[in-house]
C-alpha cells in the first residue's frame, strides 16, 4: 500500500535535459554509501574526482573544441541537483569545476590560458576562486590584495581567506587590485595562479595556510592563502572583457553562474532530505499507523515539496538567462533571487526532514544530521543572503544600491 521509490518521486517533479541526469543519476548511486566517509574524516573525495572525471562531468561546460561537452549551465545544474541529494561535496566540485573561475577563464582568457587551464580541470582539477579576505567579505570591492605591474608581469601581495579547496586545487582565479608602475590603480584584474609543483610550476612567494574547521562541509578545505611578492607572467593575466576599470563588474559577470550552482546545490540537498522524509513517513509506525497518516507531517511534505519545486523552478529560469549587454552568464538578478531563494529554502526543507525522524535524524545511522550542517552554508557562502536581497530590490526598484561609501 506505502510503496514508492525515491526515483519515480523526484522524477516526476523534474525536467531531464540531455543525457546527463541519467550520467549523474548513476554516479550519485555510488557516491551515496562515501559521503560520511568523507565528511567524518575531513577527506577530499578524490575517488569520486576521478569518476566524475571519467563521466566528463569535471569541464562539462568546456567547449567540445577544447575536450569539454559543450554543455550547458542548465545541464550543470542538474547534474549537481542528482549528485547534491547524496554527496553535497562532490557537487561543490561540479559546481567549481564548471562555472565561476572556469566559465571566467573560458569566456575572457587568451586561446594560450584556455589551452593550460582545461587539461587540468577534465583530469580533475576544480579552479579555485580568491575574491574574500579578512577585511572584504560582503564588501569584496574593498578588497586589499594588490597586483602592482613590474616588467613581463604582475606582483601579488594580500590575503584571501576562505578559499574552498585551498590547497587541494592547483588553480586559482585570484581578484586583485591591478596597480600600475607607479602604483596607481587601474581598477580589479583576474590572476591565474597555477600551483602544481610535480610539473615544475612553483610559485616564489605563495602559501597555504590554516583550514579552517567548519560545522558542515566537512571534506573540503576551506583556507587562507598568501601572496608575498607573487609574481604572475603577463600570460597568466586575466583581462576582463571592459579593462581592468569595470573588471569587477566583468568577474562578477562570470561570477553568477556559480551562484546558480550554489542554489542548485542547495536545492539538490532538499530535494535529498525531502526523499529521505517520504521514506520514514511511509516506513515508521507511531500510535498504531504510519507518521505519513499524520496530517500536521502531511502539511510539512506539502510545504517541502512546494519549496523544492518552486527553487528548482527558479535555477532553470536563472541558469537559462542571460544578463545585458551580449553577456554569456545568468541575469544577475536571476541569479540573485534564485540562490537567496534555494538556499534559505533549503536550511527550512532539511531542518523539517530531520524533525520527521525524531532522535534518528539527531543521529548519524542517518544522512539528515550531516546534511543538516552541510546546506546552512549556502546563505554564507557566495553572497550572503542580505546581499543577495539587497541586489534584487536595486534591480526590482531600479535604482542603484552600492553600499560603498564613496565608490570601490
Ligand atoms: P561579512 O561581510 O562580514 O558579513 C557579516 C554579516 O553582515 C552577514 O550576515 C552579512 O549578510 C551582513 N552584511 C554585510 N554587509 C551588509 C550590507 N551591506 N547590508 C546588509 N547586511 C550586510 N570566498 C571566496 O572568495 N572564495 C571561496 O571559495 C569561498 N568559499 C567559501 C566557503 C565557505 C564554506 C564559506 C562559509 C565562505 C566562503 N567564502 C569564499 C567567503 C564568502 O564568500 C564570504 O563569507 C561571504 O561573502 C560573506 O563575507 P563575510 O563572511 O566576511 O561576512
Ligand atoms: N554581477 C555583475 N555585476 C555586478 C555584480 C554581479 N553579481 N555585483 C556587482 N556588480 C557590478 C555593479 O553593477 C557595479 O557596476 P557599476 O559600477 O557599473 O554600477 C559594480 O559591480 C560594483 O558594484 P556595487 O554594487 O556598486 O559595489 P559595492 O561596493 O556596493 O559592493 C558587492 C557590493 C557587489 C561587492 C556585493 O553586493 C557582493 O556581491 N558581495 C558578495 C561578494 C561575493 O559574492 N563573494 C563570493 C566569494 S566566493
Amino acid at each position: 500500500m506505502y510503496k514508492y521509490t525515491v526515483h519515480t518521486y523526484v522524477m516526476e517533479h523534474t525536467p531531464s535535459p540531455g543525457p546527463y541526469r541519467a550520467i549523474a543519476k548513476d554516479l550519485a548511486a555510488k557516491f551515496a554509501p562515501r559521503a560520511a566517509i568523507w565528511d567524518q574524516e575531513r577527506r577530499y573525495c578524490w575517488d569520486n574526482v576521478a569518476d566524475l572525471a571519467n563521466a566528463g562531468l569535471m569541464g562539462m561546460t568546456i567547449p567540445t573544441r577544447y575536450g569539454g561537452q559543450g554543455a550547458s549551465f542548465l545541464d550543470t545544474v542538474v547534474v549537481v541537483e542528482e549528485i547534491a541529494k547524496v554527496c553535497t561535496l562532490s557537487a561543490r566540485i561540479v559546481v567549481e569545476a564548471n562555472m565561476g573561475g572556469i566559465s571566467a577563464i573560458m569566456a575572457y582568457g587568451t586561446e594560450a590560458q584556455k589551452e593550460f587551464v582545461v587539461p587540468y580541470v577534465l583530469a580533475g582539477d576544480k579552479p579555485a576562486i580568491c575574491i574574500s579576505e579578512p577585511d572584504a567579505g560582503s564588501a569584496a570591492t574593498q578588497m586589499a590584495t594588490t597586483a602592482r605591474r613590474v616588467g613581463g608581469g604582475y606582483v601579488l601581495n594580500g590575503t584571501k581567506h576562505w578559499i574552498t579547496g585551498g590547497g587541494v586545487s592547483k588553480l586559482h582565479l585570484v581578484f586583485a587590485r591591478v596597480l600600475d608602475e607607479a602604483g596607481m590603480e587601474q581598477g580589479i584584474g583576474g590572476f591565474i595562479l597555477c600551483c602544481d609543483p610535480e610539473n615544475g610550476l612553483i610559485h616564489e612567494g605563495f602559501t597555504v595556510a590554516g583550514r579552517e574547521r567548519t560545522m558542515g562541509l566537512c571534506g573540503m578545505p576551506e583556507t587562507t592563502l598568501h601572496f608575498e611578492d607573487v609574481f604572475i607572467e603577463d600570460r597568466f593575466v586575466l583581462t576582463p572583457p571592459s579593462g581592468f576599470k569595470r573588471g569587477f563588474a566583468d568577474l562578477m559577470n562570470a561570477y553568477n553562474s556559480q551562484r546558480v550552482g550554489a542554489g542548485a546545490i542547495a536545492m539538490g540537498v532538499a530535494a535529498g532530505a525531502l526523499a529521505h522524509a517520504k521514506r520514514y513517513l511511509l516506513e515508521r509506525e507511531q500510535f498504531g499507523r504510519p507518521l505519513a497518516e499524520f496530517q500536521g507531517l502531511q502539511w510539512m511534505v506539502a510545504d517541502m515539496d512546494a519549496s523544492v519545486h518552486a527553487s528548482r523552478l527558479m535555477l532553470h529560469e536563472a541558469a537559462q538567462s542571460r544578463g545585458p549587454n551580449g553577456s554569456i552568464f545568468p541575469d544577475i538578478t536571476m541569479a540573485a533571487r534564485a540562490k537567496l531563494f534555494a538556499s534559505e529554502a533549503a536550511i527550512k526543507v532539511v531542518n523539517d526532514a530531520l524533525q520527521m525522524f525524531g532522535a534518528r535524524g539527531y543521529g548519524s545511522d542517518e544522512p539528515l544530521e550531516r546534511m543538516y550542517r552541510d546546506v546552512r552554508m549556502f546563505t554564507i557562502g557566495g553572497g550572503t543572503a542580505q546581499i543577495l536581497r539587497t541586489q534584487v530590490a536595486g534591480s526590482i526598484l531600479g535604482i542603484r544600491t552600492p553600499q560603498t561609501r564613496g565608490g570601490y
